[in-house]
C-alpha cells in the first residue's frame, strides 16, 4: 500500500520530470505578510512571483507546503478537515496554461506508473462564469479530451471554484477541482462535486491565476497567466488507501490509537479528531522556532485555541492527567524524519504544550463546576450575565460556556452574550486586560513606553515616508525598541530627523493614550491600523489612539499619556531583507 510518503516523493518526481524545480516549504508562520497569520497555502509564499517578479528557481516549481487554516476549525472532527495539513503543488510562473496543467493532473492521478486511481471514480468542477470572468469551458474541454465525460464536468459558481487571494488582495482566478467518489449513496436528488455529504471528497485544485483583486474589489488581468495547484496530501493518502477518514492513515493513526487507549468514554470521535488534529497543528506551529508560544493575541492566540480545545475534548473523553505532550511525541516519530525541526525544537514543544494545558485544567476545572452549579441552581439554564460572571470569576471563556450550554441542548443566542459582556465591560477591565495582554514578554515601566513610542514611529515613518509602510516586526527591550517596517530604500538622514521630530513633538504635546475596545471591523472603519487577517480572531480587539498622531489595534500595555516618553532618539537604521529595513531607537531621560 502506498504511504504518504511515497505519495509526495512520486509528486514531486512527476513534476521534475515535467521540468519544475523542488523547492522547499516555507515557514508556517509568512516572514514578510503581515495581513494573514499563518500560510495557508502553497502559492502564499510564491505571491511575490505570481505578481511577475522572477522566482530564482524558474518558471516552473514544486513543493510539499506545510499549510494552516482555521477558517474551517468547526469542521474538524468529520472525514477530512483539518487545521493543519500538507499540500502538494506545482506552478506555473507564466509558464504553461490551462492545457499542460489538467492534463498533466489527469496523467498524475490516473496513470498506473503514478497514483494509478480509478478514472471513472473522478468529477471535476469548473468555473461557471459571471461579470468578472467568463464561463471556463476551455477547461472542461480539455478534461474532455483527457477522458473525463460530460456528466462528470460541472460547472459552479464563485463561491466553489474560484481561488485566492489569500489576503484581501493579490493574485487569484478561476480554479477547476478534482473529485474522487468514496462511493457511498448521493445524499439527495442535488448531491454533487462540492456537496459537504462526503460522497466527493476533493483532492485536487488547478487555480489559474489570471487575476490581481484591486484593494476596490476590482479584478485586474495580471501581467502573466500563472498555474497554482493544490493536492492535500492526507485526502489524497486516504483515497488511495481506501480508508475513510484521514485519521485512518498512518499520517495519524498512531495518535488516533494512543487516545482511544486513554480515554475512558467510549465513542466521541469526533472529539478523538480534533485531538489528533490540533495537537498535530499545534506541534508544528511550535516546532517553527519563531518564538510563537500560547498567548492572547495573533498566532500566540490560535495556538492557545488549539491546544485548549484539544484539553477540553480529552476531559469529554474521560482522559486522566495531562496528555498534549505525549500526544505531540507521537507526532514527532512520525515526522521527524522529512521535518526535522519537530526533532529540533521538541524540547520546546513539550514544555510549551504542558504549561498550556496545566495553566488550562485549573480554569477548566473550577468553571466546569461552576457551569454545573449555576445550571442546577437555574433548573437547567444559563443566562449571559452568569456566561459573564463565570468568565469574571473563573477566567472561564464564553465559547466554553456556550459550547457547555450546547451539550445540555440548550440553544444560545451568542450575540446576546456578547452584549453582556460588553455591558459590563468596566467591570472587566481586569480579565478583558488579561486576556488582551501584549505579546511583549516584558511588562515593565520601559518597555511599555518604548511600546508607546513604537506606535509614534510607526505613524511617523508613514508621514514621512509614505502609507506603504507597514510595521514587519517589533521587538522590545528594556533597553531599546527594535521596529521592521516595508521600504525599499534607505531612509536618508533628514528624514530620520523629521521622523525624530514627529515622535519629540506627540511626547511634548502630552498626548493621552486612549484604549477602546471594538471588532475589528469597527477598528478598520475607524482607520485604526492593524496587522492580522484571518476568519479566527478575537471577537473584540484593543485599539490605542494617540489624538492626531496614531491610532493601532494592538494588545497594550502602553503609557498612560505620551509626555511619561522623555526623549526619542533613533540610533540606527539599516536594511533587514528586499524591502524591509530596521530601525533602533531609544527613550532618553
Ligand atoms: N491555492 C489553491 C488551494 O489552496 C491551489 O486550493
Amino acid at each position: 500500500m502506498i504511504t504518504a510518503k511515497q505519495l509526495v516523493e512520486k509528486y514531486l518526481k512527476f513534476f521534475k520530470e515535467k521540468g519544475h524545480a523542488i523547492i522547499p516549504s516555507a515557514s508556517l508562520i509568512p516572514e514578510h505578510d503581515p495581513t494573514v497569520l499563518f500560510t495557508t497555502a502553497g502559492m502564499h509564499p510564491l505571491v511575490p512571483y505570481l505578481m511577475g517578479q522572477p522566482h530564482p528557481s524558474g518558471k516552473l516549481l514544486t513543493d510539499n507546503q506545510k499549510c494552516v487554516r482555521t477558517g474551517d476549525i468547526d469542521s474538524v472532527g468529520d472525514a477530512s478537515h483539518l487545521t493543519f495539513f500538507f499540500m502538494l503543488g506545482n506552478w506555473s510562473l507564466g509558464d504553461y496554461f490551462k492545457k499542460e496543467a489538467i492534463s498533466w493532473s489527469y496523467e498524475f492521478l490516473t496513470s498506473k506508473k503514478w497514483l494509478g486511481l480509478d478514472a471513472k471514480r473522478l468529477s471535476v468542477s469548473c468555473f461557471a462564469g459571471d461579470k468578472d470572468a467568463p464561463k471556463d469551458t476551455e477547461s472542461a474541454g480539455i478534461w474532455e479530451s483527457c477522458g473525463i465525460p460530460k456528466e462528470r464536468i460541472y460547472f459552479l459558481p464563485k463561491e466553489d471554484n474560484w481561488w485566492g487571494p489569500a489576503g484581501k488582495t493579490g493574485p487569484c482566478g478561476p480554479d477547476t477541482e478534482m473529485f474522487y467518489d468514496t462511493g457511498k449513496e448521493k445524499c439527495g436528488k442535488n448531491c454533487k462535486p462540492g456537496c459537504s455529504c462526503g460522497k466527493y471528497f476533493e483532492i485536487w485544485n488547478d487555480v489559474f491565476m489570471q487575476f490581481n483583486k484591486t484593494a476596490e474589489g476590482k479584478f485586474e488581468l495580471l501581467k502573466q497567466k500563472n498555474v497554482d495547484t493544490g493536492m492535500g496530501v492526507e485526502r489524497t493518502i486516504t483515497m488511495l488507501q481506501g480508508k475513510a477518514t484521514v485519521y485512518e492513515t498512518e499520517m495519524f493513526l498512531p495518535a488516533m490509537n494512543e487516545i482511544s487507549r486513554l480515554a475512558k468514554n467510549r465513542g466521541l470521535d469526533a472529539s478523538k479528531r480534533i485531538i489528533a488534529d490540533h495537537l498535530r497543528a499545534a506541534s508544528f506551529i511550535l516546532s517553527e522556532g519563531k518564538g510563537i508560544v500560547p498567548g492572547n493575541v495573533e498566532q500566540g492566540y490560535i495556538l492557545r485555541r488549539l491546544i485548549r480545545r484539544a484539553v477540553r475534548h480529552g476531559k469529554l473523553l474521560g482522559i486522566e492527567g495531562k496528555f498534549c505532550s505525549r500526544m505531540a511525541k507521537i507526532f514527532v516519530e512520525i515526522y521527524k524524519e522529512e521535518w526535522q525541526q519537530l526533532k529540533k525544537e521538541e524540547k520546546t514543544i513539550y514544555a510549551e504544550l504542558d504549561k498550556e494545558e496545566e495553566k488550562f485544567s485549573k480554569v477548566l476545572t473550577a468553571g466546569t463546576k461552576e457551569f454545573e452549579k449555576l445550571f442546577r441552581q437555574n433548573n437547567g439554564k444559563i443566562t449571559a450575565k452568569e456566561a459573564f460572571l463565570l468568565f469574571q470569576s473563573a477566567g472561564f471563556p464564553l465559547e466554553m460556556t456556550i459550547e457547555l450550554a450546547k451539550e445540555k441542548g440548550l440553544s444560545i443566542d451568542k450575540s446576546a452574550f456578547e452584549k453582556e459582556f460588553e455591558k459590563h465591560q468596566s467591570l472587566s477591565r481586569k480579565g478583558s486586560e488579561q486576556k488582551f495582554k501584549s505579546g511583549l514578554q516584558d511588562n515593565s515601566i520601559e518597555t511599555t513606553k518604548l511600546h508607546t513610542a513604537t506606535h509614534l514611529l510607526h505613524a511617523a515613518l508613514r508621514k514621512v515616508l509614505g502609507a506603504h509602510v507597514q510595521q514587519k516586526g517589533s521587538n522590545i527591550t528594556p533597553e531599546r525598541l527594535r521596529f521592521d517596517f516595508s521600504h525599499t530604500d534607505k531612509v536618508a538622514d533628514v528624514q530620520i530627523k523629521e521622523v525624530e521630530k514627529i515622535v519629540n513633538e506627540a511626547i511634548q504635546k502630552k498626548i493621552p493614550v486612549q484604549r477602546e475596545e471594538m471588532s475589528l471591523e469597527e477598528a478598520r472603519r475607524q482607520g485604526a491600523l492593524a496587522f492580522f487577517d484571518s476568519k479566527y480572531v478575537p471577537d473584540k480587539v484593543s485599539v490605542y489612539t494617540i489624538a492626531g498622531f496614531s491610532k493601532e489595534v494592538c494588545a497594550g500595555p502602553h503609557a498612560k499619556n505620551t509626555s511619561e516618553l522623555g526623549k526619542f532618539r533613533i540610533l540606527k537604521e539599516e536594511a533587514v531583507s528586499a524591502g524591509v529595513r530596521r530601525i533602533k531607537a531609544v527613550l532618553e531621560k
